[in-house]
């Protein structure tokens, strides 16, 4: 390995030079009990910390940090930890997705502005993979992405439950009362059983998974339940690796290609990923310079197939299984003729080099590839006039009937109106109407996870299980069915979502990746002309902010300001 010199680490700028500032900062650090040997001449490691007592999915890293820092000081690094805001997917209002920009502010603020020379990124819950990426790609110091891994599999009366999908399902259930309150009672103890992220393929599963895709984790490290003593072992490798890391300057613009991100979404279409990756791995594309469109995931969902059959886009298993299956790099191997295996990871090899040999245990968790779960792609981009700049279906969880379909429109303007109509006996619905819910989208409500619209009570009782329904909000990766998401541009911006009116028709055409108002140009001009925006949100604070710059999730819904593209690269800290 060739070693950089102790004197071009950021650190030694505060704690080695013989004057007033580094005196101080030494005798800070000694205040705390540290002495000279613990720093001098050592990579100073950040570990950007995600943990709070509100956030089930990272109960386990005040533990695991400690194996982070046993193994960055059997490298001969010195750990310091550094708390970061924990956006708990659950717990956290409106929604975490509000706050995603916010953790990445954070990371890349905290890297500058501390004596560290490198990071373990310890992540997991959804937004919490893009918020920590975002922000340390920004600052581009070398940096080791901790997953936070799946709980254990759920468990109800001998069945096994699944995150966010069987809570839907079960709950629907309730709804046209074929469940009693004794066994729901059960199920929300069996439920989550464990720390870690939802075991589902939701967000935190297919972040987890294309972090590591695009070589920022360790191998196989995403798959890991955060109950195996196999996380702490690889807890303790991201410690030690980041400071071998530090020494061979090893920084994410060095690292990251075209190619990387290219794997990152090759292997979302395999995972059958949550629709949430599309906005997210948009955002960290265009922070490191490599800016990725609707265009390439629907490219790339037309040849590479679902082959991971995990819930809810596959029948039966969840993340535990996948781990005993051989877990991601086995599933990289897998689809190893849709990957750039020259594509370099934080270990210091390729991608290629990561999974060569990676073998598959159960052919019906990873399925040989002329065996998929969906022979297309886990997602599909609609386009036409009522959305210029796409809208995201998951095919895979969608009931194949309405694939092709046209219904008639009913509008809500607001999720409230929408949910009281939804129990309403007497509502005027069919199971071939289309449901649109609007100004959900970044603007209109910081674009929470409501596209999953409920289907009508109504509806339940007469056996409709899925029907079409349109937002520009997202969906929970967990989430499935026939729903039109992240419609761009969104209503509260005037997007044409705005203008849909009840009765309009709305016909939908996947395969040809199509969606259309059928109503002429000059009506929808009309319309244009009377429409008002929604009155603002916020007249203070972080909202405000969010408001003013927030971008479209055709974008990635990154600020503006925050994108690598808008300005110089910002200095170093003066000391
Ligand atoms: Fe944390 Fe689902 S609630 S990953
Ligand atoms: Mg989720």
């Amino acid at each position: 390995m060739q070693r950089r010199p102790y004197e071009s680490l950021r650190s030694a700028r505060w704690f080695a030079p013989d004057d007033l500032r580094s005196f101080g900062h030494r005798s800070r650090m000694l205040q705390m009990g540290y002495g000279h040997a613990d720093w001098m001449g050592k990579p100073v490691i950040a570990i950007v910390n995600t943990w709070s007592d509100a956030n089930q999915c990272h109960a386990h890293f005040k533990h695991r940090v400690e194996d982070v820092k046993r193994g960055i000081l059997q490298a001969g690094g010195f750990p310091l930890e550094l708390p970061a805001i924990s956006l708990s997917e659950s717990l956290v209002k409106p929604t975490t997705m509000l706050y995603r920009n916010f953790l990445a502010m954070e990371t890349e603020e905290l890297l500058r502005s501390h004596p560290v020379d490198g990071a373990v990124l310890m992540g997991g819950c959804d937004k919490t993979t893009p918020g920590l990426t975002m922000g340390a790609l920004s600052m581009d110091l070398p940096f080791i992405y901790l997953p936070a891994g799946p709980m254990l599999r759920g468990n109800w009366r001998g069945q096994v439950l699944g995150s966010g999908s069987d809570a839907f399902k079960y709950w629907d259930e309730r709804r046209a009362g074929r469940l009693d309150e004794q066994a729901w009672t059960e199920m929300e103890a069996g439920i989550a059983r464990s720390h870690g992220t939802c075991m589902t393929m939701g967000t935190a599963a297919t972040m987890m998974g294309i972090a590591e895709a695009l070589g920022l984790s360790l191998p196989g490290a995403s798959s890991i339940p955060a109950a195996d003593a196999n996380h702490i072992r690889m807890s303790a490798d991201c410690g030690r690796r980041i400071v071998e890391m530090v020494w061979e300057d090893l920084r994410p613009t060095q690292l990251l290609t075209r190619a990387n991100f290219d794997n990152g979404i090759a292997c979302a279409m395999a995972m059958g990923c949550s629709t949430n990756a599309v906005v997210h791995l948009i955002a960290l594309s265009r922070r490191a310079g490599h800016a990725l469109s609707l265009d390439d995931f629907d490219a790339f969902s037309r040849r590479v197939p679902v082959i991971a059959n995990i819930r809810p886009s596959g029948q039966r298993y969840l993340m535990e299984d996948f781990f005993y299956a051989g877990g991601l790099p086995a599933l990289l191997e897998r689809i190893r003729c849709h990957l750039r295996t020259d594509a370099r990871t934080v270990n210091g090899r390729t991608l290629g080099q990561n999974i060569a040999g990676a073998q598959v245990y159960d052919d019906d968790v990873i399925r040989p590839l002329d065996k998929p779960i969906y022979a297309e792609g886990a997602l599909a981009v609609l386009r036409g006039n009522l959305a210029p700049d796409g809208v995201v279906i998951k095919p895979s969880a969608c009931a194949p009937r309405l694939l092709q379909h046209s219904g008639r429109a009913l509008v809500f303007d607001d999720y409230p109106a929408l949910k009281k109509a939804s129990e309403d006996p007497d509502l005027d619905v069919t199971g071939d109407d289309i449901l649109v819910l609007r100004n959900a989208g970044p603007r209109g409500a910081g674009m929470p996870e409501w596209g999953m619209l409920p289907i009508p009570t109504k509806l339940l009782k007469q056996g409709v299980t899925d029907m079409l329904r349109l937002s520009d909000a997202r969906m929970s990766g967990t989430s499935y069915g026939g729903c039109l998401l992240h419609c761009a541009p969104e209503a509260a911006i005037g997007g044409p979502l705005a203008l849909v009116e009840t009765g309009d028709r709305i016909s939908v055409d996947v395969p040809a990746r199509r969606i259309h108002l059928d109503i002429g140009d000059a009506e929808l001009a009309r319309r244009k002309a009377l429409w008002t925006p929604p009155p603002a949100r916020y007249e203070r604070g972080y909202g405000w902010l969010f408001d003013r710059h927030i971008r479209q999730a055709n974008e990635g819904c990154d600020f503006d300001f925050l994108e690598t593209s808008f300005g110089k690269p910002v200095p170093e800290p003066d000391i």
